[in-house]
């Protein structure tokens, strides 16, 4: 947390020092968008290379968690610099509004990302299963074969269909794949809460040997209920970075593109 404050001070005082360097340069009747526009492209510059030092792990080069916290501040430090270097939020022109809309989704997502890898891991661990990503379609496939078991076990043993009549109309689905994705991924009940009541209906219609073959059926529920949540989340985990790189990409390029551009304008 410290650490992090220094960072932010010293983004703060770099934000500052481009501030007056920008009004003294305005004041001077010279252009202050070079002033803003340079730190703009070193800050970005600088985000960039937190992929190369990711693809050189063994290379001495700060440890991998002062590069997490340096990125992150400078994130924020580029969004302030961008702001200050246009002026305005959203400026006139096919290019730049395409490339100030990139910028602007490449921050977005790595707010996102950043938020995740906060909140996410101690969700997880709160939910009380652990899970392996790469075996959760057969975890699932397990639980649905327990769940269909005990169905048809149901309608031998009590002679009545009710379970599984219902089984097939409604929960079948839910063990078919996981659900609720959408709901997950920000923390929600929804899966939760349409177990049971589907059980809680269900029950009405059950007799007491029925009944505890629900149990058992509710008791698998949760467990899926639970690997669902893992899948949601390590989903997301996993590849939040598959849309923030490509963006980071095409901004970098698109940028280097509005410098020459600029260059060509101005000699
Ligand atoms: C407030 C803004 C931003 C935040 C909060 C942010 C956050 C993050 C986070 C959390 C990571 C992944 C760290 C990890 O798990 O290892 C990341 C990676 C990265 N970000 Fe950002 N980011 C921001 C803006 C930007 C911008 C504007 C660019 C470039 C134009 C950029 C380029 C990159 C690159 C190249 C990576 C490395 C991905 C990799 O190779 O794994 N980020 N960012």
């Amino acid at each position: 947390m410290k650490r992090t404050l220094g960072y932010a001070v010293i983004a703060i005082l770099f934000f500052a020092l481009i501030w007056v360097w920008t009004l003294e340069v305005d004041s001077s009747l010279n252009y202050p968008e070079f002033i803003s526009g340079g730190a703009l492209f070193f800050t970005i510059f600088f985000l960039c290379l937190f992929n190369i030092r990711k693809r050189v792990p063994f290379l001495p080069l700060w440890p991998a968690r002062k590069w997490f916290l340096l990125h992150t501040v400078a994130g924020f430090l580029a969004l302030s610099l961008f702001w200050l270097h246009a002026g305005i939020m959203w400026p006139n022109g096919l290019y730049v509004q395409i490339l100030v809309f990139l910028f602007y989704l490449t921050t977005l997502s790595g707010i996102v990302g950043l938020v995740m890898e906060k909140v996410y891991p101690n969700l997880l661990t709160r939910i009380g299963l652990e899970c392996i990503y790469e075996r959760i379609p057969r975890d699932i496939a397990e639980i649905r074969n327990k769940a269909e078991t005990l169905v048809f076990e149901c309608t031998e043993k009590t002679g009545s269909d009710t379970l599984a009549q219902h089984y097939l109309e409604t929960l079948g689905w839910f063990f078919q794949r996981p659900r609720f994705f959408i709901n997950n991924i920000f923390g929600g009940q929804n899966a939760q809460t349409w177990v049971m009541q589907q059980c809680s209906i269900l029950e009405r219609f059950l007799n007491a040997s029925e009944r505890d073959y629900l149990d058992k059926i509710f008791a698998l529920a949760e467990i899926k209920r639970k690997i669902d949540f893992h899948y949601s989340l390590q989903t997301m985990l996993k590849n939040w970075l598959l849309i923030h790189i490509p963006l980071a990409a095409a901004v970098m390029t698109m940028v280097v593109w509005h410098i020459i551009v600029i260059q060509v304008f101005f000699n």
